[in-house]
């Protein structure tokens, strides 16, 4: 029993050692944010699930336009859940830097303001922030 936990935690420590090497470190904030929000479904760097979650990396709409991004988090898809109401605004700017910029994505950096501006204009339609919105 003793070694079975041996074995646990040292597997456990491998697969954070895994991640943080995979992960690019965009940001420190953004790598936590996308371990607790994200990383279940799109998987460790990025690489997702073929034919259900789609994968970050390498992907255009990630790379594309800011804004559809930007409201894409702000309002969820389909089978992609808003985070509105789990993280701050800003921590969504954060994790939209992490995952434009890391695992070979380069996209560049969009602005807290730029969030901003879609969270308010988002806010004052009747319908609200959810999927299909
Ligand atoms: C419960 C599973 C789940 C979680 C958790 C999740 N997603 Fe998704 N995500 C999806 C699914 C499913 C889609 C595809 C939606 C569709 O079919 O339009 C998607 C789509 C996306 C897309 C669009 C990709 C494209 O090619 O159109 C981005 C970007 C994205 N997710 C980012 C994130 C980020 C960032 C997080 C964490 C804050 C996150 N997702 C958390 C399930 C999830």
């Amino acid at each position: 029993m003793k070694n079975y936990f041996k074995l646990l935690l040292a597997l456990l420590g491998a697969s954070t050692l895994m991640t943080a090497a995979n992960a690019q470190d965009h940001s420190a904030e953004g790598a936590q944010i996308y371990t607790d929000y994200c990383e279940a479904c799109h998987q460790i760097g990025g690489e997702g699930y073929e034919d259900i979650y789609p994968a970050l990396k390498d992907n255009e709409f990630v790379n594309g336009d800011k804004e559809e991004l930007i409201y894409l988090l702000l309002e969820g898809r389909a089978g992609m859940p808003t985070f509105i109401s789990d993280l701050e605004v800003d921590q969504l700017t954060t994790i939209i830097n992490y995952i434009r910029n890391s695992w070979g994505n380069t996209a560049g950096e969009i602005t807290q303001e730029e969030m901003d501006a879609a969270y308010d204009e988002i806010a004052e339609e009747e319908d609200g922030f959810g999927p299909g919105n």
